[in-house]
């Protein structure tokens, strides 16, 4: 089997670029979301970011055009009756990914590989809730997408040596570096990253230092190109404290306990870049 027509659920941030790096790659994509407002504030930042490609002299215009033509739009999840493979960027919740492929596992060819974006959640549950386990895994992209070359793919206790290998290949043609891992909580990208950034609130929490100055010291001590705080806010940090708490949860260790100050944040809805508000102001 090959692959060649995509879905990508869930327009956001992640989904978006996905959609980008898919269609960059010549297969054909249709992205998909519940709201139409999300899917054109998504088109929009492809279209933008292809622009910024061109101007940068790293594409040319008719690339530009040929992959905008691979990306069509819809809200039905029907339209993936046809695909070969489904990646799922929806929000990190296990009720609405579970629905979600559900759903997939009636809509979609028996082929078909379903594969999630999820930062955290336990691979091996969500093959469980369809008839074809062996054919769902963890494809785990890096935010922004269209500039990290990390895959990370995540094999639940049941996902098939076949569907391993040829999400694999499928990476590799996205012109992306593909890891292998195994389905624990956090997987390694987020249980080694998570408690760096957890850390880093503690030490605004205890008042060791204010936030710009730990970022700094990440950034000019251990040439990190973002401080911890910085990046917590750019990837949401709402996301930050689900994934902090599926590793307390995930391995019962005092170790992984979420700082209260992310905690105490979240609450007020300061989640980071994309509410204006996170350890930083933005306009
Ligand atoms: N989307 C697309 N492209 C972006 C972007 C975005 N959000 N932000 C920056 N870029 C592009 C810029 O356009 C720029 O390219 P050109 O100027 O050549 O067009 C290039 O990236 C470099 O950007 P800048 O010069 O403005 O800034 P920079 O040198 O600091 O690089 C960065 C930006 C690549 C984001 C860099 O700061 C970085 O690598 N930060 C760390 C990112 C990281 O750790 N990501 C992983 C997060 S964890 C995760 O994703 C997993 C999870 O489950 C939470
Ligand atoms: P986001 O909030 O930017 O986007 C989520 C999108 O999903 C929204 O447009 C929303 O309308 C849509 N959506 C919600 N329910 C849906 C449904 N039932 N069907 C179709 N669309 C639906 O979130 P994001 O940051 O792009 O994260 C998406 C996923 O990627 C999450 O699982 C997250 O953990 C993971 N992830 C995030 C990052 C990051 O840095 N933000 C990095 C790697 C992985």
């Amino acid at each position: 089997m090959s692959v060649n027509k995509v879905m990508v659920i869930g327009a956001g941030q992640m989904g978006s670029g996905i959609a980008q790096v898919f269609a960059q790659a010549g297969f054909e994509v249709k992205l998909n979301d519940i709201a139409d407002e999300s899917l054109n504030k998504g088109y929009a930042r492809i279209e933008k970011l292809l622009s910024r490609n061109v101007e940068k002299e790293r594409m040319t215009e008719q690339e530009k055009e040929s992959a905008l033509k691979q990306i069509s739009t819809t809200t039905k999840l029907e339209d993936a009756s046809d695909c070969d493979l489904v990646i799922e960027a929806v929000v990190e919740n296990m009720d609405v990914k579970t629905k979600v492929f559900k759903q997939l596992d009636d809509i979609t060819p028996k082929h078909a590989i379903l594969a999630t974006n999820t930062s955290s959640l336990p691979i091996t549950d969500i093959a469980a809730v369809t008839n074809r386990p062996s054919q769902v895994i963890g494809m785990h992209f890096m935010n922004p997408v269209p500039v990290m070359k990390l895959v990370e793919i995540i094999r639940a206790i049941q996902t098939s040596d076949e569907t391993y290998q040829l999400i694999e290949e499928t990476t590799k043609k996205l012109n992306k570096n593909p890891v292998e891992v195994n389905d624990y909580p956090g997987f390694v990208s987020n249980r080694v990253l998570m408690p760096m950034i957890n850390e880093a609130i503690y030490t605004v929490y205890e008042g060791v230092a204010e936030p710009e100055a730990v970022d700094e010291v990440m950034k000019l001590g251990m040439n990190h190109p973002m401080g911890p705080l910085q990046l917590a806010d750019f990837i949401g940090l709402d996301t930050c404290l689900y994934i902090m708490e599926i590793l307390h949860e995930g391995f019962g260790d005092s170790k992984y306990r979420p700082c209260p100050l992310l905690r105490k944040y979240v609450s007020a809805g300061w989640l980071g870049k994309k509410s204006g508000r996170g350890f930083y102001v933005y306009e």
